[in-house]
């Protein structure tokens, strides 16, 4: 069977885009830092909260207030509006008719998490667990081989269709995060995973990639 190969050129042009942006990236992020619930809550915020109350709770004028650098709220204060909303011209929705408590609880650690740290660092990534654990390292190769590795990316990662991964030590972990997550389409096609995969198995896969970009290029 006759398999077409990408244009190698044009990959590696594209190649070069994605890179440029990745380095971008990790010149933006802070150190990730890990809180399973709160790491959780961000990803649910992200979902429900961000069309008010912006990409990383920054406010958005006329929809809803800022939710970043805001000693003023207290924890509890939070947990009430979250679930109960509030009516009005602007109104908050009550997630409490929605969601069950322990989703609540997670969004109330993150807007608790975003509400004590300063505008410059709400952009940070959160981690379920460190992406230093050698389990979950281990974790992510089992599933990057298993579901990656056959048609694009190659035995751990290298000498696939898809870009190497090692010899890059500055993949920033919310931008492979983001690209499982969401895919990407260029020259060619890297599938979403973000219905197919929980969370806790896409940190496994940033994981070990970076693991990977780590390891001297071949
Ligand atoms: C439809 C727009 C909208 C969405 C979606 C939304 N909010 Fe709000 N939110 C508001 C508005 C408007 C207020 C201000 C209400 C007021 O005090 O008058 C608010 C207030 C809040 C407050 C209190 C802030 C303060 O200054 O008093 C918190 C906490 C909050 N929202 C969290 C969330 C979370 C978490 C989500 C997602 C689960 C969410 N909101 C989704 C519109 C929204």
């Amino acid at each position: 069977m006759h398999v077409p190969l990408p244009d190698t050129r044009r990959f590696r042009l594209t190649f070069a885009a994605v890179l440029a942006l990745a380095t971008g990236f990790c010149l933006a992020a802070a150190p990730a830092v890990e809180s399973p619930e709160a790491a959780a809550g961000k990803s649910r915020f992200e979902k429900l909260c961000v069309a008010c109350h912006g990409k990383a709770g920054e406010g958005r004028e006329g929809r809803a207030p800022k939710l970043q650098q805001r000693p003023d709220l207290a924890t509890d204060f939070i947990r009430t509006r979250i679930r109960e909303g509030k009516h009005g011209d602007h109104a908050m929705p009550p997630w409490g008719t929605v969601l069950d408590a322990p989703a609540i609880e997670e969004l109330v650690a993150y807007v608790t998490w975003l509400a004590g740290h300063p505008t410059d660092e709400a952009g940070t990534t959160l981690t379920p667990f460190s992406l230093d654990d050698p389990d979950r390292i281990a974790a992510g190769r089992k599933r990057f081989n298993k579901t990656c590795a056959g048609y694009c990316h190659g035995f751990d990662g290298s000498g696939g269709r898809a870009p190497d991964f090692k010899g890059r030590p500055n993949l920033d972990p919310q931008f492979l995060y983001d690209t499982i997550y969401h895919g990407r389409e260029g020259t060619e096609v890297m599938p979403s995973w973000g219905d197919a995969l929980p969370p806790n198995t896409i940190w496994e896969l940033v994981a070990f990639l970076r693991h990977l970009g780590q390891q001297p290029a071949e």
